[in-house]
């Protein structure tokens, strides 16, 4: 659709957690001309979900070597060690920055940032905030800063596409806005650079830990322009997501890796500990292996979930410790302090996204991407607890760094308002009514665990989704979706998917969170390599 308003800018920022406006307040700060847009309010992404915390090695003789270590090993053979490097060197200062900024961490009685443990971690180093409410002190404090600093902000943008100029170079976004006066419709956002920090992609399952706006609109929107995405196939699912039925759908209360950390026990029906003699970190071990573990509890006994089991923490401790969670436990009828908690694994976090270097770059000049939108490769096949935030904080100061070291570029006009030539057309607008299906084919066909007999009907019935689509919008009388949010929700959902299946049934093989039941082992010879994609029109 042809935009009906533009703004012009130096930078565009889409997205609004802690890596999309981390990066718009040191561009801002650097004088640039700075215009931040989000899918819906300023903090209705993911960031405001996350409980455990942020991992840095501040602690009293931990190290930023002991951090990389332990990323590396939860990775599984595919992290980047100068990523992880550069991640776990430049958090703990990243972490002080966040601080000065605003955000207030919980701390010890004298007065130090207090630590907890996660899974994977051999140290106490993740910083967390109101207990258990990390993200939301985290980006309370962010949307501060950019209130004050007077940023221009587009809250209740969808973004559309990238626009390129003649050389191919970015020159902006197109963007649906609803509702929100002079930019009401859709339009354009013109800028020599475009940082996507949309978060992740947990809608593509039935239930998720993402809230419902992370539908994977920074991965389709990079996979039309023609950049290049990576490791789709690690979709990690947190071990313990509190478990409301079967036929629960959409974000699910989180119970936190810390609760683990501080020294719940995972029990069966029959309170029996089955995760203690599976790894010397019992509880504690990498969350695939927990998760893992769960899903085979549960297909020993037939049951639906397994049981969290924190009673001894007794009322106090519940209380100061972890209020959201007990919050979320008591409004489904669930009391921590006197019963254990029904868990079971959910779809979390997106390992994989679009590829960049340590500066932040894609593949397309002038395209950044920060955060769980991105693989920077920190996280190989399997991202280590609360190195998510971390990641988007540390590499959303390295991007701005870069473009504010290039300086801001004169936009030529686009050549199109559409992605230029090289990239694929667009594809057909799906029908709102999909989403549930594409949901239902991806849970059952590429969920926790994975075959290649599941990953083929899971593709079959997507391509019959796409072919559907196809072959309605060159008929006579299209039925055509209406263009709205909900559909082009839909459309991305559908093409990440497609994306992300393909992946899973190339690697043949089971690594980090990867499952595959008919290929249960690890195969280094063959599979220590990422599958990167790169859509040609004629794969859309
Ligand atoms: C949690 O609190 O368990 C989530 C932490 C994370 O996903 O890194």
């Amino acid at each position: 659709p042809a935009p009906g308003w533009a703004i012009d800018a130096d930078v565009v920022v889409v997205g609004s957690g802690v890596a999309g406006l981390t990066t718009a307040l040191r561009c801002a700060a650097a004088g640039l001309a700075t215009v931040v847009v989000t899918k819906a309010r300023l903090d209705d992404g993911s960031t405001r979900w996350a409980q455990g915390g942020i991992a840095a090695a501040l602690g009293e003789g931990d190290t930023p070597e002991q951090h990389l270590a332990d990323t590396l090993v939860a990775g599984a053979g595919l992290c980047d060690e100068s990523a992880v490097g550069t991640l776990v060197t430049e958090g703990p200062d990243a972490v002080r920055r966040l601080i000065e900024t605003g955000a207030q961490f919980d701390t010890t009685d004298t007065g130090d940032i207090a630590l907890t443990r996660e899974g994977g971690h051999h140290r106490r180093r993740i910083a967390h905030a109101g207990g258990d409410a990390t993200g939301a002190e985290i980006s309370r404090a962010l949307v501060d800063a950019v209130r004050s600093a007077a940023l221009h902000t587009v809250e209740n943008a969808l973004v559309l596409d990238l626009l390129t100029d003649a050389e191919g170079r970015t020159a902006g976004v197109t963007l649906h806005v609803m509702g929100e006066g002079q930019h009401d419709g859709v339009g354009a956002v013109h800028a020599p650079a475009v940082v996507l920090a949309t978060g992740g992609m947990g809608q593509v399952f039935s239930a998720t830990t993402n809230p419902p706006v992370s539908t994977g609109d920074g991965v389709a929107l990079a996979l039309r322009a023609g950049a290049e995405v990576s490791d789709l196939e690690f979709v990690q699912f947190h071990p313990t997501v509190l478990f409301l039925g079967a036929d629960s759908e959409g974000q699910q209360p989180l119970v936190s890796e810390a609760v683990r950390g501080e020294g719940a026990h995972l029990v069966d029906a029959s309170g029996t500990r089955f995760m203690v003699g599976q790894h010397e970190l019992a509880e504690l071990a990498p969350r695939d292996i927990v998760a893992k573990a769960i899903t085979r509890q549960m297909q020993l006994h037939g049951t639906e979930h397994m049981y969290l089991d924190a009673r001894h923490f007794g009322a106090e401790m519940w209380e100061q410790r972890f209020p959201t969670i007990l919050a979320a436990c008591r409004a489904h009828g669930i009391d921590p302090i006197t019963e254990p908690v029904p868990v079971a694994p959910a779809a979390h976090y997106a390992s994989g996204g679009i590829r960049t270097d340590l500066r932040g770059r894609t593949t397309v000049p002038g395209l950044y991407a920060c955060g769980e939108v991105a693989c920077t490769g920190v996280h190989g096949a399997n991202r280590l607890a609360s190195n998510s935030l971390l990641e988007g904080l540390v590499f959303a100061e390295r991007i701005a760094a870069d473009i504010v070291a290039n300086g801001p570029r004169t936009v030529q006009a686009p050549a199109s308002e559409i992605p230029a030539a090289g990239s694929p057309a667009p594809s057909p607008l799906l029908a709102p009514e999909v989403r549930p299906q594409i949901q239902r084919i991806m849970t059952q066909g590429a969920g926790v665990l994975r075959s290649a007999a599941s990953l083929a009907t899971a593709a079959d019935e997507l391509e019959a989704l796409h072919r559907s689509a196809a072959v309605d919008a060159e008929a006579a009388e299209p039925k055509v979706a209406v263009p709205g949010v909900e559909a082009w929700e839909a459309t991305n959902l559908l093409l990440v998917s497609r994306v992300l299946v393909a992946a899973a049934r190339e690697r043949e093989e089971t690594r980090g969170c990867h499952w595959r039941e008919d290929r249960p082992e690890r195969d280094d010879e063959t599979w220590r390599r990422h599958l990167v994609v790169r859509l040609t029109p004629d794969r859309q």
